[in-house]
Formats: C-alpha cells, sequence, structure tokens
C-alpha cells in the first residue's frame, strides 16, 4: 500500500517530456498510486485491464459541480493550483452521470451518425487542399499552426456553423483551458470559450442556419436541455472537435520520422486507417482522462482505493502496457490495435471517434501525397511538448517542405 507515499506531481517538467516513464514509475510497485494534479490528491491508474473496468463500471461518476462536497475537501491540497471553472460551464455530457449524461449524449449521436460523416468528407477534402495549396517545396513552415490547427478547427466551425468573425479566438483559448502555463491561463480560456458559446447562442436565435449549434439551441427550445447544459455542450465541442488538430500534428512528426512507412503508406494508401489506429494507441492524445469517484472503494490487485478518491486513468499508459501490447514503445502500423483505450472506453467513450479518424486519415495521406519528402529541421526527441496534465500535444513542428 502506497498511502505514506509523498504524492507525485503530474505537471513536472519530466512528465511533460516523457509521460510514459513518469507514469510507469508512479505505478511501479502497484497498481494505483497517489499522485498530485492541479492541487488536487487523486489516484493514479495506469495498468490497461484496470482501467478498462473502470471505465466501463456504471458506479463510477464524473460530475464533480453536483458531488463537490463529498469529493472537494477530501482530495483538494493546495488550492491555489486549481483552476476555478465556473460551475455553468461544466454542465455537458463531459462531466455528467447517469440517465442525464444519457439524455445529453443521445441528443448529439445523430451528429456523428456514417451518413452525415459521408457527407462531411468532401468539405474536410476541399479544407485540406486549400491549405496545402498555400505551401510551396523548400519552404520552411511549422505544421501544427499552419496545417494541424487550421484544418481541424475550420472543419469544426463549418459543422458547428461559427461565424468567419468568430474562428480566430477559439483555437487558442481551448489551447490555453487544456494546456495553460499558469492557472490564470487556464481560467481565461475557459471564460472565453463560456463567453463564446453564450455569444453562439445568441447569434443562432437570431440567424438561425442549418448547424450544429442551431440544432441544439432547438432542442434547448423544446425542453431537452437547460441553458447551463446547452452553454456546455458548445465548449464541449469547441474542445472535442479541436483534438484531430493533436492527433494530425503527433502523426505528422511520427511519420516524417519514419520515411520507410510514408515509402509503403503511399504505396499502399489503405493502410493509412492504420497508421492512424497506432498514432492515437502510441501517443494518445489524452495522457490522463478526467478523473471519476465512486461511492464504493474500488479494489486492485494489492490495492483499495477508497470511496469518494478521485481516480485518474492513464489511457497512455493503457496503451503502453506490455500485458496488453507486443513490444508496446515500439510505433508500428503493422500491429494489431484493436481494443486502444486513445478514444476512452465505456459511457463517456470519444463521441466524434470516427470525425476524429477521418479528419486525420484525410489529413496525413493528402499532406504526404503533395510533400512526401518533407523533413523535420531537428530530431523528433528535441520537440517540445505542451504543459498541463492531461493533454499530449506538441508545441510546434517546424519542417522543410519537399
Ligand atoms: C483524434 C481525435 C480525438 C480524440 C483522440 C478524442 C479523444 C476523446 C477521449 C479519450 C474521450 C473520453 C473522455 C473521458 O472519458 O473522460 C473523448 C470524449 C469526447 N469527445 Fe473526443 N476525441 C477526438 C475527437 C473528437 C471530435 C472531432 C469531437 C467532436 C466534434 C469529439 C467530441 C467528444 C465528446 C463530445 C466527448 C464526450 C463524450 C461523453 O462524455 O460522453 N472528440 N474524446
Amino acid at each position: 500500500m502506497t498511502a505514506h507515499r509523498r504524492p507525485e506531481y503530474l505537471s513536472t517538467s519530466r512528465y511533460t517530456a516523457d509521460p510514459y516513464g513518469v507514469l510507469r514509475d508512479v505505478c511501479d510497485k502497484a497498481p494505483a498510486a497517489q499522485v498530485e494534479v492541479n492541487g488536487f490528491r487523486m489516484w493514479a491508474v495506469t495498468g490497461y485491464d484496470d482501467i478498462r473496468k473502470i471505465l466501463a463500471n456504471p458506479g463510477m461518476c464524473k460530475d464533480i459541480v453536483e458531488h463537490r462536497k463529498k469529493v472537494v475537501p477530501r482530495s483538494i491540497i493546495r488550492p491555489e493550483y486549481s483552476a476555478k471553472l465556473a460551475s455553468e460551464s461544466r454542465r455537458s455530457l463531459l462531466d455528467r452521470d447517469g440517465p442525464d449524461h444519457r439524455r445529453l449524449r443521445s441528443q448529439l449521436t445523430g451528429e456523428f451518425s456514417a451518413t452525415r460523416l459521408a457527407g462531411l468528407r468532401p468539405s474536410i477534402e476541399s479544407t485540406t487542399a486549400a491549405l496545402l495549396d498555400r505551401f510551396d517545396p523548400g519552404e520552411e513552415t511549422d505544421l501544427i499552426a499552419d496545417y494541424a490547427l487550421p484544418l481541424a478547427t475550420t472543419v469544426l466551425a463549418d459543422l458547428l456553423g461559427l461565424p468567419e468573425t468568430e474562428r480566430g479566438g477559439f483555437p487558442h483559448w481551448q489551447m490555453s483551458m487544456l494546456t495553460g502555463e499558469s492557472v490564470s491561463e487556464v481560467e481565461d480560456g475557459a471564460n472565453r470559450l463560456h463567453q463564446l458559446a453564450l455569444r453562439m447562442i445568441a447569434l443562432k436565435r437570431r440567424e438561425p442556419g442549418d448547424d450544429l449549434l442551431t440544432r441544439l439551441l432547438r432542442i434547448h427550445d423544446e425542453g431537452g436541455l437547460d441553458a447551463d447544459e446547452l452553454a456546455s455542450t458548445y465548449v464541449v465541442l469547441f474542445i472535442g472537435g479541436s483534438e484531430p488538430a493533436t492527433a494530425i500534428g503527433t502523426g505528422l512528426a511520427l511519420l516524417l520520422d519514419r520515411p520507410e512507412v510514408v515509402e509503403r503508406l503511399l504505396a499502399s494508401p489503405e493502410l493509412f486507417k492504420d497508421a492512424v489506429e497506432e498514432i492515437v494507441r502510441y501517443e494518445s492524445p489524452f495522457k490522463v482522462l478526467p478523473p471519476r469517484f465512486s461511492d464504493e472503494p474500488t479494489v486492485l490487485d494489492g490495492v483499495t482505493i477508497p470511496a469518494g478518491e478521485l481516480i485518474l486513468t492513464a489511457p497512455s499508459a493503457a496503451n503502453r502496457d506490455p500485458d496488453r501490447f507486443d513490444d508496446p514503445d515500439t510505433f508500428d502500423i503493422d500491429r494489431d490495435t484493436r481494443g486502444h483505450l486513445g478514444f476512452g472506453h465505456g459511457p463517456h467513450r470519444c463521441l466524434g471517434a470516427e470525425l476524429g479518424r477521418l479528419e486525420t486519415e484525410i489529413a496525413l495521406r493528402a499532406f504526404l501525397t503533395r510533400f512526401p519528402r518533407t523533413r523535420p529541421t531537428g530530431p523528433l526527441s528535441e520537440l517540445a511538448w505542451r504543459p498541463g496534465s492531461f493533454m499530449r500535444r506538441l508545441h510546434s513542428l517546424p519542417v522543410v517542405l519537399g
């Protein structure tokens, strides 16, 4: 039992550079160990089987706003490190449990159906082509700022129905909220996203369109979700929908470092699908997922996490669990990635996973087809990752196009 050990911080520069090594060290003696995250004590769990069980357990909760009194006082260690996020912006499906979670999720599932996605493909392809038209061989560019981010945010903005005037801010605000350097940057990003949601509610009421935000507003007007739930759902879409940028950026970094893999992909483009899954397994955009808690103790092999404690599951570590994946630290597009946890698992598994896969596949294939001889300006091991406990995102990916 490790209760007497000082909690490890999941926000050090070593964790940012090598989350896998840190998480491995944290849980080297037991399947769960105490860590400090954003001023809270939590229990990190890193084993594949344990994480799957926890994520699928219907008794696990995420609604910290509803259960604040039960959860916060027992887990907060250093309040000055904890960002104060407005309760009214945490009422979406991401932060809810049971019937409320199912109600809010069911209002969105049709938006991500196979038919809807098939309809999006042509516009994703034309957005991608327009971005690539701006590049010239021999030029130096940053593939995060100039390709991955604008692509994912344009696709999302089109889907949501964001007007041109509101497209500039949210990519930066979601980045600040999820990977800000300081508590005030995180709070500022969250506030600005919430303000954007409120502006969009007012706009879509004045000028409804054939878009996702308008459809959700109609469900609200018919009583399907309240005002806080509506604004919070907008915010979660601004955030979740930006995630393909992470997979595209990291994916390009991994592939450009492996010209032999690029060659194979271009010769057999049907392999791009497998490459996308391996990218999301190998460098999971979520190092750890938002915490869960339960009214019951969670019994793992040799450790019992008491009821009411915050539990932090780590898909990044699970996806590199040698008991589940052979030679897990090797990037291998031929491996069987089925069951990886990069898109989560259980009731909160990613709702936009198919869209994320589609965007990433189109983005990688289009870029590598046009610029197959592109070279990173430095070694992959020297690329800087953004700070923060939860997300694994590259700061930038400087390359010479070729
Ligand atoms: C490569 C891209 C993506 C990755 C790796 C990813 C990953 C994830 C993960 C791991 C979760 C689970 C969170 C948890 O269990 O606490 C999640 C949830 C979610 N994602 Fe994604 N995501 C991606 C793309 C998208 C896109 C494009 C959208 C929408 C436009 C989206 C919308 C959502 C939503 C709404 C949830 C909350 C589901 C719920 O709580 O029931 N995601 N995502």
